[in-house]
Formats: structure tokens, C-alpha cells, sequence
């Protein structure tokens, strides 16, 4: 077959070179079309040399044999990878402004494209737009898979690795192209989740002591926003409640907005009643002010004791994980995990806290993790203990990025659905 192989500039075009050489040996005639900014990351040579043909990047090159043009027309599959933020916006857009795009335009085959990007870059809307855009005009975008980035940071982005990326060109090699959904399962997370409604809370509540102040907690909202990500590209249908966490939400999930714990309380009990699973991740404040003073409280509140400092009282708020577990009664659904945060103590250690958490709130599975000032707060990468209602070893998952945390506990969750 003749397969146009068309390169973005990111770092990952070295993998590239691994993928041109899978289509090589499989004895199919491979054109490489790089943009220019591919080449200051691989030059022409490499993908001359491996391909066995000419390389060219713009339309002014053999002009006489009306390249932009017939580059596309002759191919059988074209397939782009890394297809980075800009390549998709200009694809998505229909721009011309180089050999690639041009050839995306007179292409009539199937295309394959790898986007691969920082997290930031393909959540951002803008992106996710553009993808939508061209997968509903027929074009197969395989999800990035997740993992370290070429920072320090790690997340949705990385390009999948070139025997996947071979993998999900397979449909289209044999003759007999099949839509996106049809691919191999190794690109395309399994749909395990497909149809289950799941409620999520994440992030920490805020307790208002006047109009100004309040009494929060260090919890970012990282691990709830991955279970939510991991949770819809599984299929599920996800409602994440989100407590003050300023992260951009995952695509295709429904974000609700909270504060205080009550407001936490009242959302995640609405939705729970339509819910398949409850994820209780965000950290709730067990006390709240007993009275919310409605102007800013002042340095100087007692006239007789300028001095003096206020005394707040509080008051115990209710506990919404052990409020799901009796109101589900003998009905059994939704399935409820909770989260545990522990330090350790003196009376126990982090995983003998979580057992008596666990027996304590009922709920069908316990994440326990380890807290501290600079440990799971704001962090990417986390370890945990999931633990059972049922008894059994704790499963221990970690170091990793809260999306592998996120995939493990969806493991659990999927598997207690169907048994
Ligand atoms: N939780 C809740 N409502 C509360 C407090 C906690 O639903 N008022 C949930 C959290 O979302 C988490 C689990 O209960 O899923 C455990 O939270 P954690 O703060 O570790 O436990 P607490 O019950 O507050 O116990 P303690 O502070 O004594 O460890």
C-alpha cells in the first residue's frame, strides 16, 4: 500500500522513525511528508534513508509534478503522528499553508492521526474542539496515551507507542478500513465503563467563617479530576462535584461547582440517587463554624480587650460517605468508595487506620493514602492502598501518576459491577 506518512514538529517525531520503519518492513511504500518544524527535531536524511524516497516539506519543491496534489491523491492511508495542537488546528480548519495540509486536503483515503502535546495543550478546549471537528469528518484520532511528558510532568499527551501506533493502522492496511471504534484495543482504552453513571467529588471544601475567610484544607482536586478523565474515557458517564479546584476539567464530564461541605452534601446526594457508582475523593471538612458572621470580622472585635483574640466555635458536619451507605439500605446501589486520608498515629498505622475507616464508614472500597505537607496534596504522583469491604489484601498501587492511581481504583470499580 502506499502510505503518506506525514510528521509534526514535536518531540516525539523520534518515535516516528520506529513507526516508518514497521510500515517499511511490512513491505508497504512509505512517502514521509515532515513539516518544518519536524525536521529541526529528525532531519530529512533519517527519513530519507529509511523510507528509501525523496523527502520534501514544501510546495515549491518539483512543482512540475504537482505534488500538493498528488501526494495526497495517490495515497492509500495517511497517517500523522505526532500530530501536534497546531497541525490539528490547521487540519481542522482546512489551511494549506504547507506540503501536509495540503496533502490532508486532497487525500481521499482513510487518515490515522497521533496527536501528542502537553496536558494543558490537548485538554484545552480549543483542541478537543478541533479533534471533535475531524473525527466527525471520518478522521480516526487515536487517544494520547498517559505517562511522562517531556518535562518533568506526566499526564494525557505522550504519543502511543509506535507498535500501537502500527496497531491502530492495522484496520486500514489489510483493504478493508473500518471505523475508529473498530481498532485494535491496545490505542483505544477499553469501554468497560460504557453507560455506568459515575459521581465523583474532588477538591476541599470551605467552610466560610465571614464574608472573607474560611476554613479549607490543602486537597487540590488532582486525583478526583483523574478518576473523572479515566472514568469518561472508559464510557462512563460522569458527574464530577468540584470543590474549589481551579483545574481545567476533563472533556466530555459534567462539572458541578461546590463550596462548603453542605453544598458537597446536597449535590453528591442528589446525583447519587441516579448514580451506578459514588467516588467520594474530595476532602471534607469534619467541622464548620457555628455562625457565619455576614461582615468581615474585625482585628478588634471586643472594645474592652482590643487585644483579644475571637473564638470561633464549630460545629460537626455531617458525614456524606457514611450518609451514602445508609441511604442506599438493602438496595445496594450505588457502589461507594471512599477516600481515606491518614498520617499515622499513635494508635495505629496509615493502613490499620484505613481498615477501622473502612469498617466504620461501610462503604464497598477504601483508597487509603499517605498525607503530609508535601506528600499526595498537590502532588502528581501518589501511592495507595485500595481496600475491600470485604476483607482481603490490600492492593497496593504506586508511586505513579494519579491517572494510573485513577485506572487501578476503575479496575476495582469495574470489576465489583460485574460480579
Ligand atoms: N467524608 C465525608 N464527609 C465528611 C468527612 C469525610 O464524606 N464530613 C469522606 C471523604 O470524602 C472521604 C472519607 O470520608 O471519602 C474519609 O475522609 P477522612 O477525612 O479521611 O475521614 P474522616 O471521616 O473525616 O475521619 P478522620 O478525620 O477522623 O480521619
Amino acid at each position: 500500500m502506499r502510505i503518506v506518512l506525514g510528521v509534526g514538529g514535536g518531540i516525539a517525531a523520534y518515535k516516528v522513525a520506529s513507526l516508518l520503519r514497521l510500515f517499511a518492513e511490512a513491505g508497504h511504500t512509505v512517502t514521509v511528508v515532515p513539516t518544518a518544524a519536524a525536521l529541526r527535531f529528525v532531519g530529512a536524511p533519517t527519513w530519507e534513508a529509511l523510507s528509501g524516497q525523496p523527502v520534501q516539506t514544501d510546495v515549491w519543491t518539483d512543482v512540475h509534478r504537482v505534488q500538493h496534489v498528488r501526494i495526497g491523491q495517490e495515497a492509500d492511508l495517511v497517517v500523522i503522528a505526532p500530530a501536534t495542537a497546531d497541525l490539528l488546528a490547521r487540519a481542522a480548519h482546512g489551511l494549506a499553508d504547507d506540503l501536509l495540509t495540503n496533502t490532508l486536503l486532497t487525500a481521499r483515503c482513510p487518515v490515522v492521526m497521533a496527536p501528542a502535546m502537553h496536558t494543558e495543550m490537548w485538554e484545552h478546549p480549543a483542541t478537543q474542539a478541533n479533534v471533535a471537528t475531524l473525527r466527525e469528518r471520518g478522521v480516526d484520532v487515536v487517544d494520547p496515551a498517559s505517562g511522562r511528558l517531556t518535562g518533568k510532568d506526566t499526564g494525557p499527551g505522550r504519543l502511543p507507542e509506535p507498535a500501537e501506533l502500527y496497531a491502530a493502522c492495522l484496520p486500514y492496511l489489510d483493504g478493508t478500513p473500518q471505523p475508529a471504534h473498530g481498532r485494535d484495543a491496545a490505542t483505544q482504552p477499553a469501554q468497560d465503563l460504557a453507560g455506568v453513571r459515575v459521581v465523583i467529588s474532588a477538591g476541599g471544601t470551605r467552610e466560610p467563617l465571614d464574608p472573607v475567610r474560611f476554613l479549607g484544607n490543602r486537597s487540590s482536586g488532582k486525583q478526583g479530576y483523574a478518576l473523572a478523565a479515566v472514568a469518561a474515557r472508559r464510557g462512563a458517564s460522569v458527574r464530577l462535584i468540584s470543590a474549589n479546584v481551579t483545574l481545567r476539567p476533563p472533556p466530555e464530564v459534567e462539572v458541578v461547582p461546590v463550596g462548603s461541605a453542605l453544598e458537597l452534601k446536597h449535590s453528591v446526594d442528589g446525583a447519587a440517587a441516579s448514580a451506578d457508582v459514588v467516588i467520594m475523593a474530595a476532602a471534607v471538612a469534619d467541622f464548620r463554624p457555628a455562625e457565619v458572621a455576614d461582615a468581615k470580622i474585625k482585628k478588634t472585635h471586643d472594645p474592652a480587650d482590643p487585644d483579644a483574640a475571637p473564638v470561633i466555635t464549630l460545629v460537626r458536619n455531617p458525614d456524606i460517605l457514611a450518609g451514602l451507605v445508609q441511604d442506599r439500605g438493602e438496595r445496594g446501589t450505588p457502589l461507594i468508595v471512599g477516600f481515606a486520608a491518614e498520617t499515622g498515629d499513635a494508635t495505629g498505622s496509615v493502613l490499620e487506620l484505613g481498615r477501622q475507616k473502612l469498617a466504620r464508614k461501610g462503604c464497598d472500597l477504601l483508597v487509603v493514602n499517605e498525607v503530609g505537607v508535601d506528600k499526595t496534596f498537590g502532588q502528581d504522583d501518589n501511592t495507595v492502598h485500595i481496600l475491600e469491604r470485604d476483607g482481603g489484601d490490600a492492593i497496593t498501587v504506586g508511586p505513579a501518576p494519579k491517572e494510573e492511581i485513577a485506572a487501578a481504583i476503575l479496575d476495582r470499580v469495574a470489576w465489583h459491577l460485574t460480579t
